[in-house]
């Protein structure tokens, strides 16, 4: 196997951190490789909010419901669909497919660098949105898709083997 594929195997949601600080230079590597995923007609819609300050990381903590791992996370990244750069519009938009991409990029390059991250989700929640947006100023035309919580992973948490023959359909349904 070559080290892409061990990297994509090997990925899993970390939600149990160690205190510890992730230097600017390997953030900005998990945010390039973000904004190296494709997009429909390389429109690039995407936006990242990278969260270092403490205090963001516990109220976002505090405030989610499924978010609480960010308590002890070293930073964090929200990752939003800007609707304007996106092509299409309404539901005809692509900034989510986009955004999920440059997500799962994130997560790849994260468990390639030995660190964890798990992707919590913000859309299709108002709820979630609506905290998220106010507490970081997004304007209105930016949605938040997800926010990732990352860190030194605590423990030994194992990724899933999830192979299902039963699930690939040959040549018809
Ligand atoms: C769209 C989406 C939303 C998710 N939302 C959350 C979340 O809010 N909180 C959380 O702890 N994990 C969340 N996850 C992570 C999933 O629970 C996780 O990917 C799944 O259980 C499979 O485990 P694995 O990532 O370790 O392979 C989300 C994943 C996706 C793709």
């Amino acid at each position: 196997m070559n080290s892409t594929l061990e990297t994509i195997f090997r990925r899993k949601s970390v939600r149990n951190f160690k205190e510890a600080v992730i230097d600017d230079d390997t953030l900005e590597i998990i945010l390039r490789a973000g904004m190296a995923a494709p997009s429909a007609v390389d429109k690039r819609p995407w936006e990242f909010i990278l969260i270092k300050e403490k205090n963001t990381l516990l109220e976002l903590a505090r405030s989610l419901p499924y978010a609480k791992m960010a308590e002890k996370a070293a930073a964090g990244i929200v990752v939003a669909g800007n609707t304007l750069k996106q092509w299409g519009s309404g539901d005809l938009g692509y900034w989510v497919q986009d955004c999920s991409a440059a997500t799962e990029n994130i997560l790849l390059a994260v468990e390639s660098l030995d660190l964890g991250a798990v992707w919590t989700a913000l859309h299709p929640y108002k709820d979630r949105k609506k905290i998220v947006t106010d507490l970081l100023g997004i304007p209105e035309h930016v949605v938040p898709l997800n926010f990732i919580p990352v860190g030194i992973p605590a423990g030994n948490p194992e990724p899933k083997d999830k192979y299902n023959p039963g699930v690939i359909h040959y040549e018809k349904w």
